[in-house]
C-alpha cells in the first residue's frame, strides 16, 4: 500500500513545458488546477530551447504538455518525433478541424493573423489590399519585413506555396525581396516602429505586436501605433493567412491522462478567454468571445481555411525558396 501513494500522488501532476508566458497564465492556470486537483509545474523557455530540451531528455522526459507558438514549431516538434497522437472527441468538437493536426498530435488553441502595417500618413489601406500587392514595383525601396528563417515568414510562404503555387510564389518572394528598405532585422514589432519612424512605409508583422503597442503603458508606444494602419488582406478572395498558438501531448508523458484533461481543458470557454486574451488573440473556438479594446476595433474578418498542417509541411520548401530569392 505505502508504495501506491506516490504513484496517486503524482497523477496529480502535470508537467508543462511552455514557451508561452503572459499576465492571464496564473488565472489560466490555477482553473486547471480547481477543476482537476490536478498542480501544474511550469517549465518555461524559448521556442526552440524547449524543443532540444525535450529531445534530449527522450525517454525520461518529464514533460507532459508542450505549449509553442505557431504551427510550423509545433510541426518541427512533430518531426521530431516529440508528440503522442490524441483522439479526444471533447476537443475535435470544439476546435475547428483547420487549427488541429490532422492526426491528433497537436491542437491550436488561438489565432493569430499576419496582417499588413502602412504608415497612415503616407499610405491609404485600399493600395495594400492583398500579400500580393506587396509584389508591385510601386514600393521598391518601402517595404520592412524581418528575416525569411524566423517561423512567422516561413509560416506565411507555405501557405502562399499552397494556394498560389510554388512559381507564383517564389516571383512574390523575389518581388518583395527588391522592395525592401533594408536588409531584414529585427522582429515584427522593428517593423511597425520602422513604418512609424518613416524608414518604410510598408510592413509584415503579426497583429498581435501592433495590438501590444495599441495597448502599451508607454506613450512612445501607443504613439508608433497611431502611425500604423493595419490591413487584413485577401478579404476579397482566400482571407488573411492565420497561425496558430498551440499543445500537444508528449510522447513519453509520465502523465497522460492528466495531459489530455488539460489540452481539453484549455479548450473551455474560460481557458480559451485567458488563452487568447493574454496575448491579443483569438480563441479557436467560434463560439468563444473575447472583450479586447484593439480586436474589437479590428472587426470581423475573413481568414485562409487551409489547415494550418499545411504550414509546417511547405517549411523545407518554404526555405528553399526563400533563399533562392535571397531574402536572408
Ligand atoms: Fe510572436
Amino acid at each position: 500500500m505505502a508504495l501506491a501513494i506516490p504513484a496517486i500522488a503524482q497523477d496529480k501532476v502535470l508537467n508543462l513545458y511552455s514557451s508561452r508566458h503572459y499576465q492571464t497564465d496564473e488565472a489560466l492556470y490555477a482553473g486547471f488546477t480547481r477543476q482537476t486537483g490536478i498542480r501544474i509545474n511550469r517549465i518555461e523557455a524559448g521556442e526552440d530551447a524547449l524543443l532540444a530540451r525535450i529531445q534530449s531528455e527522450g525517454e525520461r522526459s518529464p514533460a507532459d504538455v508542450l505549449i509553442t507558438v505557431d504551427a510550423g514549431r509545433l510541426w518541427r516538434a512533430e518531426q521530431m518525433g516529440l508528440f503522442q497522437p490524441v483522439k479526444s472527441a471533447a476537443l475535435e468538437a470544439r476546435i475547428p478541424a483547420s487549427f488541429r493536426e490532422p492526426g491528433g498530435h497537436w491542437y491550436g488553441f488561438s489565432m493569430r493573423a499576419r496582417v499588413i502595417a502602412y504608415a497612415k500618413a503616407r499610405v491609404k489601406a485600399d493600395e495594400v489590399p492583398t500579400y500580393e500587392s506587396l509584389a508591385e514595383p510601386k514600393w521598391k525601396g518601402r517595404l520592412c519585413v524581418r528575416s525569411s528563417s524566423n517561423v512567422y515568414n516561413l509560416s506565411l510562404m507555405g501557405a502562399l506555396i499552397e494556394q498560389l503555387g510554388e512559381a507564383q510564389a517564389e516571383a512574390w518572394a523575389k518581388a518583395v525581396r527588391a522592395n525592401m528598405a533594408r536588409e531584414p532585422k529585427g522582429g515584427d514589432t522593428d517593423q511597425l516602429k520602422a513604418v512609424a519612424a518613416g524608414e518604410c512605409d510598408v510592413a509584415i508583422s503579426n497583429h498581435y505586436y501592433y495590438a501590444r503597442l495599441a495597448r502599451s503603458a508607454q506613450a512612445a508606444d501607443r504613439a508608433v501605433a497611431e502611425k500604423v494602419g493595419i490591413v487584413f488582406p485577401n478579404q476579397a478572395g482566400r482571407g488573411a493567412h492565420v497561425n496558430i498558438s498551440g499543445a500537444g501531448v508528449l510522447k513519453h508523458a509520465p502523465h497522460r491522462d492528466a495531459a489530455v484533461r488539460f489540452l481539453e481543458y484549455l479548450a473551455s470557454d474560460d481557458a480559451q478567454r485567458y488563452f487568447a486574451d493574454g496575448n491579443n488573440e483569438w480563441p479557436v473556438v467560434p463560439s468563444v468571445r473575447v472583450v479586447n479594446p484593439v480586436l474589437s476595433a479590428f472587426g470581423a474578418f475573413k481568414y485562409d481555411p487551409i489547415n494550418v498542417a499545411v504550414l509546417g509541411r511547405n517549411q523545407p520548401a518554404s526555405q528553399k525558396l526563400y533563399d533562392r530569392v535571397a531574402w536572408k
